[in-house]
Parts: C-alpha cells; structure tokens; sequence
C-alpha cells in the first residue's frame, strides 16, 4: 500500500536571498526524502512558499527603502529561480501572500476562537513616539534579559536561542531608520492563544514521538515546555502589511495576524492551494485528513518551537473545528509525524553573514558548479547531530577524491567501454551463467536498497549517501579483481560477465543516488537506453487571485510514474547510448578564489 508522504519544508522570509546554509538546513533535505519516497511508488506531496509578511519582510523593504510589496515579489521570483536550478522538486512552491492562504489563516482563527482557545488582553507594548505609531518584534532590539546579548531582537534572541517577551526587553532601541526617539511602553490590544490549556496534550504528542523524533528536537521541546511551560502568546500585531484579523469590530482594520501564527497554517494552506490548481479541488485530503499519512518537517534549529510545540498546538485547537467552517463536515487534521530539524553550517569556520558578505549565495554558487556537485557536498556535511562548516578546499577535494572518483570515474569508465567493445549494447551474456563473484557482488547492492531506504525513511542523509557510496566502492574492487580492461582481450567471455555485472550494480546504483543526484541520474539513466525518465519537471506558472499574481513553482510527474525504488533488472543487449562523464574535476586552485571572494 502507497504511503502518503507530506514533506513541508520552513517558509523562507522574502527578506534576504537563499544561502548553501538555508538550503542544506531544510530545502535539499526535505527534496531527498521526497525524492526518495516518489521513488517507492509513495504519493508525495512536498510544498512550502515564501513567508512574504511580518517584520523581517517589512525592515528589509524600509532598507531597500522600496514597497513591501515589490521586496518581496523580487526575493520571491529569486527562490524560485534557485529551487529549479538546483532541483528542489516543489509539488507547489507558493507564497503566504495569496488569497487561498488569507482564507484559511483566517478560518483557522475563527475555529480557534469558536472552540474556545482565542482571548483579547490590553497589555503594553513597544510604540515609537517620534513616529505615533507601534514598533512590533524585530522593530525593537535591546539586551536580552535572559543571556545579555546587546543585539537581541524583542521577540527572539539569536544569541541564546530563546523566543523573548518583548516588554522585558533592556535598553530597547527602534530599528527605523531615523527614529531617535526612544521606545515606550503603551497599552494595546490583542488576540491570544491559550497555549496553556493545550500543553499537557502538547506534551504528550512529543513523547509519543519519542521513537522517531530527534533527541535535539524533542529534548529541546521538551525541556523548554518544563521549564517555562506553554504561555499564551499574542497572535495579532499592530502592523499594516498581513493578513487581516477577521472581526468586523472597530478598531482591528489596523492589525494584523501575528506572522508565525499565520504562516506554519501554510503549511494546510499550500496543499489546498495544490489541489485547487491541479484541478483536484480535494486531493489535499490524502494527506490531512487522513491520519495514516506522515507529514515530516524540515526546517532549522531556530524554528524547532514553532514546529514542534506551537503548530501542533494551533491543531489541536482547532480540532475537527477548520473543516467544520472550511467543508462543512467534522473531520480532525492530522498532526506533524516528524519534525527533523537541523542545525546550522557555518562557512570557513564563521557564521555565515548577510551583511558582513560571508556566505555563499545558492544563486552564485549555481553559476560556477553544477547542481549535482553541490548537492553531494552540502548532503555529506549536513548539519544533522550538530553545526557543520561549508569548506571550499574540501568542497574542491571530496568533489574530486569521492563524487568523480569513486562514483563518476566508475559510471564513466564501465559505460564507455561496454560500448566501444560490444557495439554500444549491453554484453549479451546468459544471466544463468554469471559467476559466483558476479552474483555476490549483485546480492551486495541488492541489500543496498534495504540499508539506504532506511536511514532515508529516518532521514540520516549523511549516512544514506555514504552507504551507496560504499556501494559504489564495493563496484569498484570487484572490477579490480576481474580487470575486464585486460580480459577483453584474452577471455572476452569473461570480460563480458564482468562488465555486465558492474553495469547492472551502476543501473541499481543510479537509483540509490538518484535522491541526492537527480541531475546526473537521469542522464546515467538515458545512457543505460532507457527512454522513460527517473523523474518529472519543474515548471513555473503564474496565479491570479484578488491579491494581484503570484508566481509559484510545480513539478509534474515522469510517464509512466511506476515505483522504481529496486534492484536493476538490465536485460542483456540492451541498446545504450553514447556515454559522457557525469561529472567535473574541480581545479584546486578554485578553493583560493572563492575564499578571497569572502568578506569584502
Ligand atoms: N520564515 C521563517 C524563517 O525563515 C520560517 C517560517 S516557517 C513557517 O525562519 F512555518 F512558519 F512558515
Ligand atoms: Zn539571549
């Protein structure tokens, strides 16, 4: 029976562009397991979109000093583009700032509020009295009560991790630009969820998890629910640009939904955005109101909170209550199955910088290296157990001493042969007569599908890629041993079981490394003579609603889609094609440059 597999990856903010550590944290993570899941004949459903509000968004268009609106289109579009560069396979990349979304952030507020878990409160907040006007989260930074760092944002402190109540802050500054005026305290009112009343259930849903989930994940949930328990948290802001808070009262038309309210309902939003789009207005069910189907969410430590306590929390508030107002029939949503959060990579042994220029941008990268390339780096040094460093001389060494040698080189070296001394075809061998060697080798690789399909299923990438690695190397000391090169000309016979034994471990090996290197695979694939494809395609396409147009990012499934998550079943003869390297030796001299590009 096909699973259904929910892959949710975190919303980046439009407020800076996508660097190798935002994509080795959740995106190439989350497109791996789907991959891999598209593989095995599951039915895969992997969304995420642009976080286009709150404060993040809004101080980067004050800086840029351009409409929020434009800031973010333009950041948008540059996600876009990046993802189908280097094959994040979005079944819809969407944004937070469509009509769909504004719908169901609102209707999810109103199940909250009808079910009891929603309350108003006059409390102080930051307001900026130079210019009349209140200064939300990230408006306000001051020193963090809690570890006294002096650059602590008001909602959430980047140095200790820990998400902050603002009134609390010490010395706090405004974040406009030319606002000298000091911050004061004045009173405002807004919505609140009562976390409280949910964290026992919240409690219990993390240890039930506890088999599967992250000790990093759950530890930190859990320490921190004891700690300082689950409190009511505002959910409304006193801003222009988001999501209106449906009251028709007086007053509320100048607020808006807090943003990390309303974005991880993105979350539901974007799969019925998908199924609207797909022209199966129902489809999102499959994997929402069916509670057999797993949802898994990739994202990075930061986010480990709002994923892990606060979105199963506005869940379990809502109940059967979203479907109840959305469809009219009481069905509960599903809950999160997996929240495999990693942590961070730096760069060249220093936080990576927006500012400071010490980062590696997705989109340059992509203009020197190939996708495959730098995919297989930043899966080997995935910050899965802790922080892992981004290493130019490394990327140069395991491109050339692992992806090109151990993999590319045997790819290239079987194919190429084969089809120079057997007319371009397959060694038409009698299967019943390949060795004891041949079949031992082959047995090996078959077992690979059981090894690396688990530490997927688990995603432990890190390990999944080195086990096909080891694969990949067990290949080439069985082709050590037989030296067809040589065999060809005093027993061709031999030579052919050899070199068709490899080429059938290289035909399964394709698919092993086909979820970490789908670029490469696929042309592998067409150079085994294979006219179907291993994978579908990405395609853009533009949304209109009553918000104006939105671009977002699909993928469109291979013909004939079957399950191909097995060992290869090569036929003897088979036709191939004319064979060319899979990948590129790096020139060490290229680690220097790119270094020196750092920080100026
Ligand atoms: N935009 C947030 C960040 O970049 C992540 C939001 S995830 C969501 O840290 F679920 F809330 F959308
Ligand atoms: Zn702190």
């Amino acid at each position: 029976m096909p699973e259904n597999i929910l892959i949710a990856v975190a919303w980046p903010y439009a407020n800076a562009e996508i660097h190798v550590g935002n994509m080795t944290g959740s995106h190439l993570p989350g497109d791996i397991v789907a991959r891999y899941h598209r593989l095995k004949g599951n039915h895969v459903l992997m969304i995420t979109g642009t976080d286009a509000h709150g404060t993040p968004v809004t101080l980067a268009a004050d800086r840029a000093g351009k409409p929020v609106e434009e800031v973010y289109q333009s950041y948008h579009e540059g996600f876009i583009e990046l993802f189908q560069k280097i094959g994040i396979s979005y079944d819809l990349y969407t944004t937070t700032h469509s009509a769909n979304h504004f719908k169901v952030s609102q209707t999810i507020f109103l199940a909250l509020q009808k079910n009891g878990f929603l309350f108003r409160k006059t409390e102080p907040q930051w307001f900026s009295p130079g210019l009349n006007r209140f200064l939300p989260d990230r408006y306000v930074e001051g020193t963090c009560y809690i570890c006294g760092a002096e650059d602590a944002r008001s909602d959430q402190c980047d140095n200790c991790g820990n998400v902050l109540d603002p009134t609390k802050l010490v010395n706090p500054r405004s974040k406009v630009e030319g606002d000298a005026s000091s911050p004061e305290l004045r009173e405002t009112e807004h919505y609140y969820i009562d976390l409280s009343k949910l964290e026992p259930r919240v409690v219990e849903y993390l240890k039930e998890r506890a088999g599967h989930m992250r000790d990093t994940v759950l530890g930190e949930s859990l320490r921190k629910i004891e700690a300082e328990g689950l409190k009511p948290r505002a959910i409304t802001r006193d801003i222009d640009w988001g999501i209106p808070v449906p009251v028709s009262e007086a007053g509320w038309e100048t607020k808006k939904l807090y943003v990390w309210f309303e974005a991880v309902i993105g979350y539901l939003s974007a799969p019925i955005e998908w199924a609207q789009i797909a022209g199966r207005k129902d489809a999102w069910r499959e994997w929402w109101t069916n509670p057999r189907a797993k949802q898994f969410h990739f994202i990075g430590k930061d986010n480990i909170f709002f994923h892990a306590c606060l979105w199963p929390a506005e869940l379990m508030g809502v109940g059967s209550g979203f479907m109840e107002i959305f469809a009219g029939e009481k069905i509960p949503l599903t809950l999160p199955y997996d929240v495999p959060a990693n942590q961070f990579m730096n760069l060249e042994e220093m936080k990576i910088s927006g500012s400071r220029n010490w980062a590696v941008w997705g989109r340059d990268v992509l203009k020197q290296y190939d996708p495959d390339a730098v995919r297989y780096y930043l899966t080997v040094n995935m910050p899965e157990a802790k922080d892992s460093d981004w290493n130019w001389a490394e990327f140069v060494a395991r491109n050339n001493n692992e992806l090109v040698a151990t993999w590319g080189n045997l790819a290239n070296r079987v194919l190429s042969f084969c089809y120079k001394h057997w007319d371009g075809r397959t060694p038409d061998v009698d299967l019943s007569a390949l060795r004891g060697t041949d079949r031992e080798l082959l047995a090996v690789i078959e077992d690979g599908f059981n090894t690396v399909g688990a530490e997927l299923e688990a995603a432990r990438l890190r390990s999944a890629l080195g086990e096909a690695m080891k694969l990949a190397t067990a290949v080439n000391v069985y082709l050590d041993v037989n030296a067809p090169w040589s065999a060809v000309k005093t027993d061709k016979d031999g030579a052919a079981k050899t070199i068709y034994t490899a080429l059938r471990a290289i035909d399964s090996l394709k698919v092993l490394f086909a979820p970490f290197l789908p670029f490469t695979c696929e042309r592998l694939h067409k150079f085994l003579g294979y006219e179907t494809s291993l994978f579908g395609e990405q395609y853009t396409e533009t949304v209109s609603d009553s918000l104006g147009d939105h671009l977002v990012l699909r993928y469109r499934a291979p013909e004939p889609d079957t399950p191909r998550w097995k060992p290869s079943e090569l036929k003897p003869g088979q036709k191939l094609n004319q064979p060319a390297p899979l990948f590129k030796k790096l020139d060490p001299v290229v680690a220097e440059e790119e270094r020196a590009k750092l920080g100026t």
